[in-house]
């Protein structure tokens, strides 16, 4: 659905050169729900901007929905919903006739528009706001129905830029049931930017790590946990020296320490890790009085791989970021 070879993008202004997408190459298949994250000023709302072509790429590749991003960006844009980071539709509008009047720019109708509109207000729990002004909607309600802009034309292709920024929890999670029943009910592939961890675990099956207009990493929130963190497992054994010999020993052990009473280390998988040194250290008259296994959060990954936390940067954000 979406192949990316080289995507670059310098903004240069007076004086200064900034390299915001440097050597993007990226993959998404049809229907998966893919997370890009990464820190303030990373570029990933610049990425999202040029695969949905509101923005020229300086230079580099891409086929999205089936079309060529240079080539063909108007069969790309037929092809593809955007909700941006900011609000869609204008604050002064009515709900219901901006909606149609989208619709309409995509050729439907007015009475195939209505039927559309109707369809997607009660789906998206927006019945009975046809009326009202945008801006008398909640903040929920608001990025609903961004959503319902996006996927008017019933894209194949869904781009969400932060989808639930600024949500309280329960508005949060209430959009991420619609959005993976986009996928679910529709097999519509989503790729949405995000700095919420738990926005990933709640919805991405894969992430792709972006970092200073590279990508870092990619993989599944799981499987990057284990891979590149690991679980830390601490022990309380009888004997706390030689447990720690013993976990040195088990297969893709690192960081074995000891802390007085305690030992702990890092494991791909510490769920079967532990139970396996434990049966050992049962075995050789060291028995084990208590045991935590802690995941590691997305974090922890951002952390391992750069040194910095992703948090720290969210606390920091970049002056000029967004349009
Ligand atoms: N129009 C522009 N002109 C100059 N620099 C820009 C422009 N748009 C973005 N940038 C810069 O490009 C870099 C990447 O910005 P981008 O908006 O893609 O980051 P982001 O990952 O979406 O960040 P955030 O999490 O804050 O939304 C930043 O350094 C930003 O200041
Ligand atoms: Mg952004």
């Amino acid at each position: 659905m979406i192949k990316v070879r080289g995507l670059t993008k310098t903004f240069r202004g007076r004086g200064n050169t900034v390299q915001a997408v440097n050597g993007v190459d990226l993959d998404v298949a049809e229907g998966e729900i893919v997370g890009f994250l990464g820190p303030n000023g990373a570029g990933k709302t610049t990425t999202l901007r040029m695969l949905s072509t509101l923005l020229r790429p300086t230079s580099g590749e891409a086929m999205v929905a089936g079309c060529d991003l240079l080539d063909d960006p108007a069969g790309v844009r037929l092809r593809i919903g955007y909700v941006g980071q900011g609000n869609g539709a204008g604050a002064d509008q009515r709900v219901g006739e901006e909606l149609i009047t989208q619709a309409r720019l995509y050729g439907m109708t007015r009475a195939a528009a209505r039927q559309r509109v109707d369809e997607l207000l009660t789906r998206y729990e927006l019945q009975g706001m046809a009326g009202r002004t945008v801006r008398t909607l909640s903040g929920g309600q608001r990025r609903r129905l961004d959503i319902v802009m996006g996927v008017l034309h019933r894209p194949p292709l869904v781009f969400l830029d932060e989808p639930s920024a600024a949500l309280d929890p329960q508005s949060r999670s209430n959009l991420w049931q619609h959005i993976s029943s986009l996928r679910d009910e529709h097999g519509s592939t989503i790729f949405l930017t995000t700095h919420y961890l738990d926005e990933v675990d709640a919805l991405c099956e894969r992430i792709l790590v972006i970092d200073g207009g590279r990508i870092i990493t990619e993989g599944t929130p799981d499987g990057l946990k284990g891979e590149i963190s690991g679980d830390l497992v601490t022990l309380e054994p009888a004997d706390p020296a030689a447990a720690a010999a013993s976990a040195e020993q088990l297969p893709g052990a690192r960081e074995v320490t000891v802390d007085g009473a305690t030992v702990s280390f890092r494991v791909s998988h510490g769920d079967t890790a532990a139970p396996e040194l434990m049966r050992t250290l049962e075995a050789a008259g060291n028995p084990v009085r208590a045991v935590q296994i802690k995941r590691p959060t997305l974090d922890d990954v951002f952390l391992t791989l750069t040194g910095r936390s992703l948090r720290d940067a969210d606390a920091n954000p970049e002056p000029g970021q967004g349009e």
